[in-house]
C-alpha cells in the first residue's frame, strides 16, 4: 500500500524484440492496473545483462521498451514507468535479500535451469541469484498485485518466501504480493514448436510473432504456424499447436473456446490461421502507430524516464532505509 492505494508491479527485460507472449501475457494488462492501483512498471535492464548483450542493443531496446509500454496505454502520468538501472536501491536492496535468499531455493528455479542450459558457457553468479533481484523490484514499492504470464510465477512465489522469512526476523517490513496471472494469454507458445513458450530470445524469427512486426509477416507466421494432420479447429488434448492459435484469438477476441469450434465449424485450419494472423495484425496496429510516433521523440523519452526514476527513487529509498535500519545499519545523513 502507498498512500491508501494498493500497488502495482511489473517489469519486461528489454532483451530481445517484444513478442505477442509478452504483450498477452503482461503488457496488455499492465493498464488495466492504471485507474485504482498505484502503478510502476519498470523496464528491467539490470536483469537482462544476467545474459550477454550487445551494449548498443540494450541501450536502443531500453527506449523501445520504454516506448512500448506508453504505446500500449501507459500513461506516464498514471503509472510510473522507469528503467531499473536509474534507481540503485534495487541493486542495494538485492544484496540484503540474497542473505535473506537459500542456495537450495535458487537452484529449483525452473528459469535458472533452462538458461543455464542454453547458456553453458555463460552460467554467472547473476544468473543465478536473479529471482533475488526481481524480489527486490517488487518488494522495494510494498506491492500488493504482480501481473505477469505464468512463466514468471514461481519467482513471485519465491519473492513471497522472502518477504516472509525477512518479515519472520524484522516483522512489518515487506507486503507479501500476490501474482496476477491472466486467465487466456498467460503461456503463448512458439509457432514453429508449440510445446515450447514463445520467446524474445528464440533464434527461429517464424516461431516468434513480434508485436512490432508488420501485417503481412504476422499472416505469414501464423499460415506457417505448425498444427496437425486433423483438419477440425477444436481444443483437444494432443493437438497444442491449434490449442495455442485458439488461445491466440480467443486472447485478442473474448471468444471462448466452444464459439470458436462453432465458428470455424466445417471451415479448414487455412481459414482459421488466416483468422487468427488479421485479428492479431488489426490489435496490434494503433499500437504500432502509436509506438513509431513516440520513437521519434527520444528527449520526450528521456523526460518520461527521468522522471520515473525519481519518483521510483522516492518510495524505494523510503523502503530501503526502512530495511537498513532493521538490519543494524548505522544511518548518516
Ligand atoms: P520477461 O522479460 O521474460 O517477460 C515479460 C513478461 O512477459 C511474460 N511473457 C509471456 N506471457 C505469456 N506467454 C509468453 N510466451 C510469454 N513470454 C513472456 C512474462 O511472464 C513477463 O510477465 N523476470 C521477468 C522480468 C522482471 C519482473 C520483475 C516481472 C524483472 N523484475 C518484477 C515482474 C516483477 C522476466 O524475465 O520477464
Amino acid at each position: 500500500m502507498i498512500q491508501d492505494m494498493k500497488v502495482s508491479y511489473s517489469g519486461v527485460q528489454p532483451s530481445g524484440n517484444l513478442t505477442i507472449g509478452n504483450y498477452l501475457g503482461a503488457i496488455r494488462n499492465f493498464a488495466t492496473f492504471s485507474e485504482q492501483y498505484k502503478c510502476f512498471y519498470c523496464v528491467v535492464d539490470a536483469h537482462a545483462i544476467t545474459v550477454r548483450q550487445t551494449p548498443a542493443d540494450l541501450r536502443r531496446r531500453t527506449y523501445e521498451t520504454l516506448a512500448l509500454y506508453m504505446a500500449c496505454g501507459l500513461d506516464p502520468e498514471k503509472n510510473t514507468l522507469y528503467v531499473q538501472s536509474h534507481v540503485p536501491a534495487h541493486a542495494e536492496l538485492a544484496w540484503a535479500l540474497n542473505c535473506f535468499t537459500m542456495f537450495g531455493e535458487l537452484s529449483r528455479m525452473t528459469q535458472f535451469k533452462d538458461k543455464s542450459a542454453k547458456h553453458s558457457d555463460n552460467i554467472n553468479a547473476g544468473l543465478f541469484t536473479y529471482p533475488v533481484l526481481m524480489a527486490a523490484d517488487i518488494l522495494l514499492y510494498q506491492t500488493d498485485v504482480v501481473p505477469v504470464g505464468i512463466d514468471q510465477k514461481q519467482h513471485v512465489e519465491l519473492c513471497r518466501d522472502i518477504a516472509t522469512r525477512f518479515n519472520s526476523v524484522f516483522p512489518d517490513t515487506f507486503t507479501i504480493p500476490e501474482p496476477i496471472i491472466p486467465k487466456t494469454g498467460m503461456k503463448i507458445m512458439s509457432l514453429a514448436d508449440p510445446t515450447k513458450k514463445m520467446s524474445k530470445s528464440d533464434e527461429n524469427a517464424n516461431s516468434v510473432v513480434y508485436i512490432l512486426d508488420d501485417r503481412d509477416t504476422i499472416i505469414r507466421k501464423f499460415k506457417r504456424a505448425v498444427t496437425d494432420s486433423d483438419t477440425c479447429v477444436r481444443y483437444a488434448e494432443g493437438k497444442d499447436g491449434i490449442n495455442n492459435l485458439m488461445n491466440i484469438y480467443s486472447t485478442f477476441t473474448g471468444k471462448s473456446h466452444a464459439e470458436i469450434e462453432h465458428e470455424f465449424e466445417g471451415r479448414g485450419y487455412g481459414d482459421f490461421k488466416l483468422a487468427v494472423g488479421e485479428v492479431c495484425a488489426d490489435a496490434l496496429r494503433p499500437v504500432q502507430e502509436t509506438y513509431a510516433a513516440l520513437m521519434s521523440d527520444k528527449a520526450h523519452l528521456e523526460a518520461v524516464m527521468k522522471k520515473g526514476a525519481e519518483e521510483a527513487s522516492y518510495y524505494a529509498r523510503k523502503t530501503l532505509s526502512k530495511v537498513q535500519k532493521k538490519l543494524g545499519f548505522v544511518q548518516i545523513r
